[in-house]
Order: structure tokens, then sequence, then C-alpha cells
């Protein structure tokens, strides 16, 4: 397995370009299938998961191909004669291929997929989204493992979300699209790439209301067209990239960014004591005095993404005194804690409550990746600390970080890939 060799002491410093949103791509990906005529999707994240997601659509029968070379153009379009039936040994690596449960059911009356397993963070539940589909009279079956859902046509319906869902909201409002007369969501989801994926669907004929707000309203139409959408660009990615030129003691703008997508994250750099600027599509943070240790608690949008967690707690280890981080998204998203600490930093963990005791001095060693976002964390450590750090399963990283190297190299990181042994 391959891993990164990165030497400390290095402030990031200079622009790089975001990227599209990954979680804004994996959805739209799945709403493809929604229409017959091709949608053609931009901006789309060279990232293992979208390549999960695109061989899942080529596995099912539909016709895909590269849109635009190199610019993350993808051509989607999903025959009447689509299988439904989605792969164990894809869905295993990749648990967003829920994502195909709303419009393989609402668009062909059925849909067999294999139940996600947990991963690092938590149990990952999909019951909010079975929920929905029954609600708009979905036979759902639950047997080995696989969930199994047909129904004649969906019928609008009223569902309020027990807790908000990301991909939730994305399933049940797409499978709301092509439902007979109007479904409710309440209680729903307003992040941006919940928005993004609605807007999509707008552009393929969809009729919704409400998008940004926690109550949105779908008509059912007969027939989705395919549409051409660049897809939002990627907050976390671009919140990693502040926090990695502040954590370093640099300054770092990210071009292609969506400041008014990453209030929670801007408000924070500030309220540290970092600089923070931002233009229309650019934002930037720079580290110009000892930073003020500042609590967060995760929130869904406009909170503070869960996302972005694990990168503020390893920043947090270079901030004077007790900075207390409240997981309030899954139920056990601190594992890197338990690297970040062999690399030297002070952190007790109670619960959905991790208290870093800052600021320390981290020291260059091997650590091990255990899922996407504490692998970005554990990439910002190596940085700051002194010495080399070697950073194990970076698979987690290919996940969801397009060119990462490339991009902290050309901020002046000193960071190599490995072929593992
Ligand atoms: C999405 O996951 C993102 N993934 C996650 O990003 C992100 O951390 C998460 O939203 C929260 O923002 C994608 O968009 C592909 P949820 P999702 O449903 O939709 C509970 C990353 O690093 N819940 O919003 O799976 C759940 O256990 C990934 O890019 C149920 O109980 O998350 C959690 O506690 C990691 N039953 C909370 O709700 C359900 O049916 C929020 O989960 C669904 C969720």
């Amino acid at each position: 397995m391959d891993y990164f060799r990165i030497h400390g002491d290095s402030a990031l410093r200079g622009t790089v370009e975001a990227s599209g949103a990954k979680n804004a791509s994996l959805p739209a990906l799945a709403a493809t299938v929604l229409s017959e005529s091709p949608t053609t999707l931009r901006r789309v994240p060279h990232v293992a998961d979208v390549r999960t997601m695109l061989q899942i659509l080529g596995l099912l029968g539909a016709d895909v191909s590269a849109a635009g070379s190199g610019t993350g153009g993808w051509r989607v379009s999903a025959p009447s004669s689509l299988r439904t039936e989605v792969p164990y040994e894809l869905v295993k690596t990749m648990r967003a291929s829920v994502l195909f449960l709303g419009p393989l059911v609402s668009r062909f009356g059925h849909v067999r997929i294999s139940l996600p397993g947990g991963c690092a963070i938590g149990t990952r539940p999909i019951d909010f989204h079975l929920q929905g589909l029954q609600a708009m009279g979905a036979e759902v079956t639950l047997h080995k493992g696989f969930v199994e859902a047909t129904a004649r046509r969906l019928k609008g319906s009223r569902f309020r979300f027990e807790k908000k869902s990301v991909t939730g909201a994305e399933n049940l409002m797409m499978a709301a699209a092509l439902a007979e007369g109007t479904t409710v969501l309440e209680n729903c989801a307003r992040e941006p790439e919940v928005q993004d994926v609605g807007a999509l669907l707008t552009s393929m004929g969809a009729k919704i209301d409400g998008l940004g707000t926690d109550t949105v309203t779908i008509e059912g139409v007969d027939e989705l067209r395919g549409t051409d959408h660049e897809v939002i660009s990627d907050r976390i990615e671009a919140g990693t990239y502040l926090l990695a030129g502040v954590m370093t003691g640099g300054k770092v703008t990210v071009r292609g960014a969506r400041p008014d997508h990453m209030t929670a994250v801007l408000e924070l750099l500030a309220d540290l004591g970092a600089g923070v600027s931002a233009e229309a599509d650019s934002v930037s943070a720079s580290y110009d005095r000892p930073l003020t240790a500042r609590d967060v608690h995760t929130a869904p949008y406009p909170g503070f993404p869960t996302d972005l967690q694990a990168q503020y707690m390893a920043l947090a280890t270079q901030v004077e005194g007790r900075t207390r981080i409240k997981e309030g998204i899954f139920e056990s998203r601190f594992l890197h804690a338990a690297e970040l600490s062999r690399l030297g930093a002070r952190i007790d963990v109670a619960g959905s409550l991790a208290t870093v005791h800052g600021a320390t001095r981290l020291e260059g060693t091997e650590v091990m990746a255990t899922d996407l976002r504490a692998s970005a964390c554990l990439v910002l450590a190596g940085l700051t600390a002194s010495g080399v750090t070697t950073v194990n399963r970076i698979y987690h990283l290919d996940r969801g970080y397009e060119n990462l190297e490339e991009k902290l190299k050309r901020l002046g990181g000193r960071i190599e890939r490995h072929a593992g042994q």
C-alpha cells in the first residue's frame, strides 16, 4: 500500500485551485440514471470514489464517456434496459453507493444493493433513507445483507428526517423527482452539496422548492431530461488547505472556492487570530500572530463541518492552551487523536469530546491513516512536525483529495508518495 514521506517544518505559501466537490459529484453521478438522455457533469474530481461510482454505472449498463479530456467532464446516459442490482464488491468499498437507491427505484421500480458496512467513523445506518422510500410506497426488504426496494410508481409523501442526513436528503429528493404527486422533506439537510444535487435535478426538469432551507418540496414529474451541469467546488478540500497554511505558519489562497459555502471555517480562523480574506471565488488564510484557542462543535450546515474536524484537531495541537472539540455528527470520529498522539500531541478523548492541550512540538514518526479526513489531518501534522513523518494507508486520501501531493508541493510542502512494500 502506498505511503507518504513528509519532511516537516515547511510553512506552506502560495495558491492552489479548488477541485470540484467529491460529495456533490457522487450524488450527481447517481442522479444520471434518472434520465435516458445524456447528462454531462463537469469539474468532477479524479478521485477513487468517483471512479467507483463510474464503475457501478458501467456495470449497470449505463453509457459512460469522458467529456472534455482531462477537465473532469463525464457524459452518462442510462438506457431503459439499465440493470438495477448494485454489486456487493463495489458497495463494500464505498458506502455512497447507497445513493443509487432513490433514483433506481424511482425510475425503474426496483433496486437491489448490499447494505453498506460501517466504517472507521461509525455504523453509518441508512434507516432514514429506507423509511423515506417506504413513506413513498416502496416495498423495502432486508435479506442477507442486501436491501431491495420495489414500487410500481413511488407516490409523493410528507417525510420528516429524525436527524439531518446529507445523502438521505439527496436520495429522497432523487426518488421524489419522478414520484407521482408532491413530496415534502422536513428537517432536510441544507449542505451546499445537497443544494447542488437539487440544482442538477431542477436542470433535468424536476420541480423543487425550498433548496437551502430545511423544508424541501418536490413535485414529481413523469420524465427527466439530460442536462449539462458543473458541480460546485469542494469546500472541505479548500478548508483543508486553509487550515494547513495557518497551521504551518504560512499563507494559502484557494482559487475557485466558494466563500459563501465556508462561513463557519472562515469565521473560526478569524476568531483564532489568523489573517482571513475572501474574494468572489477565492479564499485566503495566513498565520500572522500566535493563535488563540477556540472550541468547536461540529454540526450540520451551516455549522462547522464534521469533515474538517480532524484537520482542525491537528491545527489545535499548535495553539497555546486548551481546545475542546465536540463531534456532533458521528459517534466515533476521533481515531486520528491516537495517531496525533504518536507525533507528540496531548489529546484527551471522552466520548464525543476531545480536549487538545497545546501547543506541542510535534516530532515526525510513522503513523497510519484510518479514514479520508483523518488522513488529511496526519498530512497536516507531518508538514508541521520536525523531522520526517510517514503516513501509511494513503488509499484513504486518494478517495477524496484530487492531486493532493502536487498541490502541497506547489505550496512548498516536501511530500513524496512511495509505493508500499
Ligand atoms: C455525508 O455522509 C458525507 N458523505 C460525509 O462525508 C459527511 O461527513 C456527512 O454527510 C455529514 O456531513 C457524502 O456526502 C458522500 P449523514 P452521510 O447521513 O450522508 C446518522 C467525507 O469525508 N444517520 O449526513 O452518510 C449518521 O449515522 C464523508 O467526505 C442515521 O442515523 O452522513 C450520522 O450520525 C465522511 N440514519 C448523521 O445521521 C440514516 O439513515 C449524519 O449522517 C442516515 C444518517
